[in-house]
C-alpha cells in the first residue's frame, strides 16, 4: 500500500475513530474511556493507517469483552514518541496465544469472526512508521496494546553518487 505521510495530530485520529465505536459500546455494555493527551506533539504519519491501526485495536478489544467492561483508549507522549494506548478488561491471552497474534491468519475466534490479518496489518504499518508495540495481557484480566511512534522521522536520505 502507498502512503502519504503528513503531519498528523493522533488525537484527531482517535476522536473520529472512537465516535463510530460509541454506540456499539453502549450496545455491548462496554464503558468507553478516553484519556487523551492535551499537549500532544504530532506526528509524520499516514492519518489512514494511524484509523486502520486504531480500528484493528478496538475491534479486537471489543471483541474480548463478550460480556462487557471497559474500553480504555490513551494518548501520551514523551520526548522521543507518541503512544496510542487501547486497554481491555477482557478475556486475555496465554504466552503461547501472544507468541502468535502478529502471524497472518492466526485467529482464535470463530469463522466469520475473525481473520486473523488485524494484528499483523497493524504490525506492518508501525513498522513502516518505525514505531513499536508493546502488549501485556493476563488471562480473564484483559489485554493492554501501546503503540509507539516516533515524534520525528528522519527524511530519507538520496545518495547523492
Ligand atoms: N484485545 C485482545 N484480547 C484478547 N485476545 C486478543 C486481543 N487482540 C488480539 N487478540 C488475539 O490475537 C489474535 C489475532 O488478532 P487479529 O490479528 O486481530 O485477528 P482476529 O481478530 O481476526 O482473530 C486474536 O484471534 C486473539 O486470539
Ligand atoms: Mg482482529
Amino acid at each position: 500500500m502507498p502512503t502519504t505521510k503528513t503531519r498528523v495530530n493522533l488525537n484527531l485520529i482517535v476522536e473520529e475513530g472512537l465516535y463510530f465505536f460509541e454506540s456499539r459500546c453502549a450496545q455491548e455494555g462496554i464503558e468507553l474511556v478516553r484519556s487523551l493527551s492535551t499537549d500532544l506533539p504530532e506526528i509524520t504519519a499516514d492519518p489512514a493507517q494511524l484509523h486502520q491501526v486504531l480500528v484493528n485495536l478496538v475491534v479486537n478489544a471489543i471483541q474480548a469483552m463478550p460480556n462487557g467492561g471497559k474500553l480504555t483508549i490513551k494518548t501520551l507522549s514523551d520526548q522521543a514518541y507518541v503512544s496510542l494506548i487501547v486497554e481491555d478488561t477482557g478475556i486475555g491471552m496465554s504466552e503461547e496465544i501472544m507468541k502468535q497474534i502478529f502471524i497472518p491468519f492466526f485467529t482464535t475466534k470463530e469463522v466469520g469472526e475473525g481473520t486473523g490479518l488485524g494484528l499483523s496489518v497493524v504490525h506492518g504499518i508501525v513498522s513502516s512508521h518505525k514505531g513499536v508495540i508493546k502488549v501485556e495481557s493476563k488471562i480473564g484480566a484483559g489485554s493492554r496494546f501501546e503503540i509507539r511512534f516516533p515524534i520525528t522521522i528522519r527524511p530519507e536520505k538520496k545518495e547523492s553518487k
